[in-house]
């Protein structure tokens, strides 16, 4: 924490001068979580948050698309994103043109796109869904099929959640979770009896099936703070059980994490100099924007 403490207080006394406030998802190093985060959460709780904001800044402490759903919902306020290069495999997998391919492909059908998308992809859409709401945004549509993009895995673990529903899906997928493999859940479960196995949706059904649970980033956090397991093993980026260990003394935290490249690009020096700078604010087109909107506020009123 030496090496840190300077950034730290530079940051915290920063930031009020700036009337800033930081918004970092679950992924954060622990330095940016328990240092310098005002509201920590996974995508739906950030989205939620931004619209509630009232200070005149959001320094966005996670990917850009996270950035960008927070200017939609919350266009008053500048959103500053510390690295612009700090994206997503998913929201590069697809754009609106792939919205439009999969409507003349499944005519009729509403369109569900995972919010790790750009705003463009959002507007061509009907309605969004995060990892935390994913099945139930599904089960509400009025079709017997359903569209969902982008994340193939998403979908068919979706589909496994809503028997009832025919569920079609872009091939898009997370680099950090479409690493894993069920074969190395069932070595790592045959040297390590008792291990509480606990992934993302995002990672490949046989994967979640060798689960013992399954959800969001907050899911995976409060499944942990609930059942304290003396051993568990998250299948998802590796922040995420540094974030959370020190409060855990009773859990080992085991096992192999895989890091996503765009959320390490967020530094402390970078929110730093994001703050100083005033850098780099995130803009959508306005007619983008409202349309975006409609898909993300659907989501919201859908998960009340
Ligand atoms: P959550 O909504 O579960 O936080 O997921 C976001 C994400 O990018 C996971 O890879
Ligand atoms: Fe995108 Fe995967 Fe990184 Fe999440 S972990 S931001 S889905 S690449």
């Amino acid at each position: 924490w030496a090496i840190y403490a300077p950034y730290v207080v530079a940051i915290n006394t920063l930031k009020k001068k700036r009337g800033a406030v930081i918004l970092a998802h679950n992924y954060m190093t622990p330095d940016i979580y328990h240092g310098v985060a005002d509201f920590v959460g996974d995508s739906l709780q950030l989205a939620i948050k931004a619209v509630e904001v009232e200070e005149d800044v959001i320094v966005q402490c996670g990917v850009h698309f996270m950035a960008e759903t927070s200017k939609i919902l919350n266009p008053a306020k500048t959103v500053l994103m510390p690295d612009m290069e700090a994206g997503c495999s998913l929201a590069d997998s697809i754009t609106a043109a792939g919205i439009e391919q999969m409507r003349a492909k499944y005519p009729g059908a509403p369109v569900v796109t995972y919010v790790n998308t750009t705003a463009e992809v959002k507007a061509a859409s009907d309605i969004c869904c995060t990892s935390s709401n994913a099945a139930q945004i599904v089960a509400a549509q009025d079709s017997d099929t359903v569209i969902m993009t982008p994340d193939k895995y998403l979908a068919q673990n979706v589909a496994q959640q809503v028997p009832g529903k025919r569920i079609v899906w872009w091939d898009g997928a997370c680099i950090v979770h479409e690493r894993y493999t069920a074969q190395d859940l069932i070595e790592f479960r045959e040297w390590n009896p008792g291990t509480r196995i606990i992934a993302h949706p995002e990672c490949p059904p046989d994967v979640v099936a060798e689960a013992d649970f399954s959800g969001s980033t907050s899911g995976i956090i409060s499944y942990v703070e609930r059942e304290k397991p003396q051993k568990a093993m998250l299948v998802t980026e590796c922040s995420m059980a540094s974030n959370i260990s020190d409060a855990l003394p009773e859990v080992d935290f085991v096992g192999p994490c895989n890091m996503c490249p765009f959320m390490k690009k967020i530094t402390l020096e970078k929110v730093l100099y994001s703050l100083h700078t005033m850098t780099t604010p995130v803009e959508v087109d306005k007619a983008v924007a409202e349309k975006a909107k409609l898909a993300v506020q659907r989501m919201i009123d859908l998960s009340k």
